[in-house]
């Protein structure tokens, strides 16, 4: 079989990720906080440890883990937006529904008005500090990397703009976090960094979090509950990183997470980065004469993202899928990837595009293999002979 979902989630796990949730589970679960922790054993300081040497952040008290960039956009989206009697936030139209979801929900209670931008806003600068002077307002949240198509967005140059005027920016890597090299030390402290674990930071699934940037002040926690110290209050402790950490947390998983960081830190990320792209450039230069296939390439022609979609001219998306993977045995995604605005944009609403998303573990081969099915998809031929 050949995967190229990874943009979905990693696979193959490294064999150190697989080995440090297996150690972990194995191990007698004595939590963080929950009582006496012998040295070494506390997974979940371990695990922020590695996050803040990858983002080079220097506090690890602001990184909390959480389940994953959902729900980390979840607690960060409805906490913040509690400061607000009325929410105004500025977005892309690139997002997935993990931002879309919350904001239109809050929308619909008539606590938010939502402005959604294309990518090219975003590159045009002084277009997006004159939307920002002409309207207030709340908070920024931007899609690092399109999981769509791999457009890259300049997330630190808008948080820069934006810090003057105090407004915090949401960035959602879920996508980038592994692939682009992010020095948080250089960045203004209005961001909120998303992140997840099981995509290109190699971990398992269910693991992720978010970094809390020093010039963001507590807002309210969107879900409360046992900590495991402090239990006399009745209300849940002020403190980073328990005020957003409720809960029985995923040691196994963090565990694996921290190996996962190790793995792609010990490779670099701009090798990982670069491979992707040489494999993404690879694709389209042998599928250059095909005239039948429509790519929906990132903005700026960089495949650093490692994603990049595309479609065959009469065609259906989940056709081409279906095909690639019961006769090619090829893994892709097929349809809205969860991020429906873009579609608009591309010229891909309803049914989406093939999305192909490489890892490190992808081969020229696989690459080779999948240009040559596309081709005879193209060709109409009958694949299963
Ligand atoms: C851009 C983007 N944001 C958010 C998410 C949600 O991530 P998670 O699976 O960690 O909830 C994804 C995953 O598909 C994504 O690609």
């Amino acid at each position: 079989m050949i995967y190229l979902n990874n943009a979905a989630t990693s696979y193959p796990k490294p064999k150190e990720v697989v080995d440090a949730v297996t150690d972990a589970l194995n191990r007698c679960p004595i939590e963080p906080g929950r009582g006496s922790i012998g040295e070494g054993n506390d997974i979940l300081t371990d695990c922020r440890q590695e996050v803040a040497r990858l983002f080079r952040i220097n506090d690890i008290s602001r990184i909390i883990l959480t389940s994953g960039s959902t729900s980390s956009l979840n607690y960060v989206i409805h906490g913040l937006g509690s400061r607000y009697p009325d929410i105004h936030c500025l977005t892309s139209i690139q997002e997935h529904n993990s931002v879309l979801r919350p904001l239109n929900h809050l929308k619909r209670k008539g606590k938010l008005k939502l402005t959604c931008l294309e990518p090219d806003n975003f590159y045009d600068l002084t277009t997006f500090e004159k939307a920002l002077k002409e309207e207030a307002v709340s908070f920024v949240v931007l899609n690092h990397v399109s999981n769509v198509n791999g457009t890259i967005l300049p997330v630190q140059k808008i948080a820069e703009i934006c810090n003057p005027y105090q407004i915090p920016v949401i960035v959602d890597a879920s996508q980038s976090a592994g692939s682009i090299d992010m020095d948080l030390s250089t960045w203004p402290e209005n961001i909120i960094l998303v992140f997840t674990g099981h995509k290109g930071l190699m971990g398992p699934m269910g693991t992720g979090g978010f970094y809390l940037g020093s010039g963001i002040s507590n807002f309210e926690p969107v879900v409360q509950g046992g900590t495991g110290v402090r239990s006399e209050l009745l209300y849940q402790p002020e403190t980073l990183p328990i005020l957003y950490e409720a809960g029985t947390m995923n040691l196994p998983g963090f565990a694996g997470l921290r190996a996962g960081i190790r793995f792609i830190q010990e490779i670099g990320i701009k090798k990982i980065s670069d491979h992707k792209h040489r494999l993404l450039k690879h694709l389209c230069e042998l599928l250059l004469a095909n005239d039948k296939i429509i790519w929906y390439k990132p903005v700026n022609e960089d495949f650093r993202g490692g994603v990049l979609s595309f479609n065959l001219r009469d065609h259906a998306p989940e056709d081409i899928g279906l095909i690639l993977q019961e006769a090619f045995q090829i893994v892709t995604r097929t349809g809205l990837h969860c991020a429906p605005l873009i579609h608009q944009k591309l010229g891909s609403w309803p049914k989406g595009s093939v999305r192909i998303s490489c890892s490190w573990f992808t081969k020229s081969e696989a690459i080779e293999t999948l240009a040559n099915a596309i081709q005879a998809i193209g060709r109409g031929r009958t694949w299963k002979s």
